[in-house]
């Protein structure tokens, strides 16, 4: 008998298609009755597949008592409680190393596009300013700038060789330093106040939740940027929309919210601000890649007991 899996998402519709034809497939977000189906089928579930964004619902795995593993969709597992799953022996994969090139070309991306104000410039194009008042305002160089990167992981390094060649100084804030040409800080105060352009691509979660705050901000100073590739949980959001309300910074990159996707609109009302959905990650390439990941785990898991990206 094919194994029982529950899929809170579909990751990607060929994918799914695939998962559907190996196991017996379980769609959550397709169940009229969710409880009905637990109180009934939950005891059969042993794998379950999720994504960085939707996460392990509070409560969900108790309802799956033989539940053995959780491939999850995203690098990221900051919403999935790895405590309570390591207490229950449930091993959980994740999807790193495929999304990097996208996620750090997204970080360079918003770091240019907030500073040449990509924006702005498009609309003034668009809308006939540009013919009826002349020239937009000058913007920002890149070139010459000092980047601050906060966490130095694969997406972090990933953005510091792509931003490299721009012509700008790099130095990082991490819990330690690691073996890299780029200037350490153990402070992310001082980092801030050495550098232009913060870019925050540490792993969410309790361990970073609101380092970016006030003081950060107001270290980086009114001719400083923030850019935000990692979760929105890492700034604190009302004293970002301060900062930025008061010209406390210049401006700011944004691919993540507190509140995704219902995110704060006084985001909406600043000219200073580039907003993305969430999807530094979002192409074709990236997310069939992903997709392919969370299938080979789970058939690494059914076939061999062992997962190709384990978290836990
Ligand atoms: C995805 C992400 O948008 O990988 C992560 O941690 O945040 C993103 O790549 C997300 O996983 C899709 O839900």
């Amino acid at each position: 008998m094919s194994r029982s899996v529950l899929a809170l998402l579909d990751v990607r519709p060929a994918y799914t298609e695939m998962l559907a034809q190996k196991y017996d497939l379980h769609r959550w977000d397709q169940l009229d009755d969710k409880q009905a189906f637990l109180n009934q089928t939950g005891k059969d579930i042993t794998a379950l597949v999720t994504s960085a964004g939707f996460g392990l619902p509070d409560g969900l795995i108790d309802d799956l008592p033989n539940l053995e593993v959780i491939t999850s969709f995203g690098v990221g597992y900051d919403s999935i409680d790895i405590e309570a799953c390591r207490r229950r022996g449930i091993r959980v994969s994740n999807t790193p190393d495929v999304l990097t090139d996208d996620v750090a070309d997204t970080g360079i991306m918003l770091m240019h596009a907030t500073l040449r104000r990509i924006v702005v410039g498009d609309h003034w194009a668009r809308s006939g300013q540009w013919a009826e008042k002349g020239p937009m305002a000058l913007t920002r160089s890149v070139r010459g700038k000092k980047l601050g990167i906060v966490g130095l992981g694969r997406i972090g390094q990933g953005i510091a060789s792509r931003a490299e060649p721009s012509g700008v100084e790099i130095g990082y804030f991490g819990r330690s330093p690691k073996q890299v040409d780029y200037r350490y800080f153990d402070d992310l105060v001082t980092l801030a106040q050495w550098a232009d352009i913060l870019m925050v691509a540490c792993p969410g979660g309790d361990a970073t939740k609101g380092i970016v705050n006030a003081p950060v901000l107001s270290a980086l100073g009114k001719d400083g940027y923030v850019v935000n590739i990692a979760r929105g949980s890492v700034i604190d959001e009302p004293a970002l929309i301060d900062a930025l309300r008061n010209g406390v910074i210049a401006g700011a990159g944004l691919d993540v919210f507190y509140n995704e996707p219902n995110m704060d609109r006084a985001f909406a009302d600043f000219e200073n601000v580039v907003l993305y959905p969430h999807s530094a990650s979002g192409t074709v390439e990236t997310r069939d890649a992903m997709a392919q990941l969370v299938v080979d785990n789970l058939d690494a898991w059914d076939q061999r007991g062992e997962l190709v990206t384990p978290v836990i």
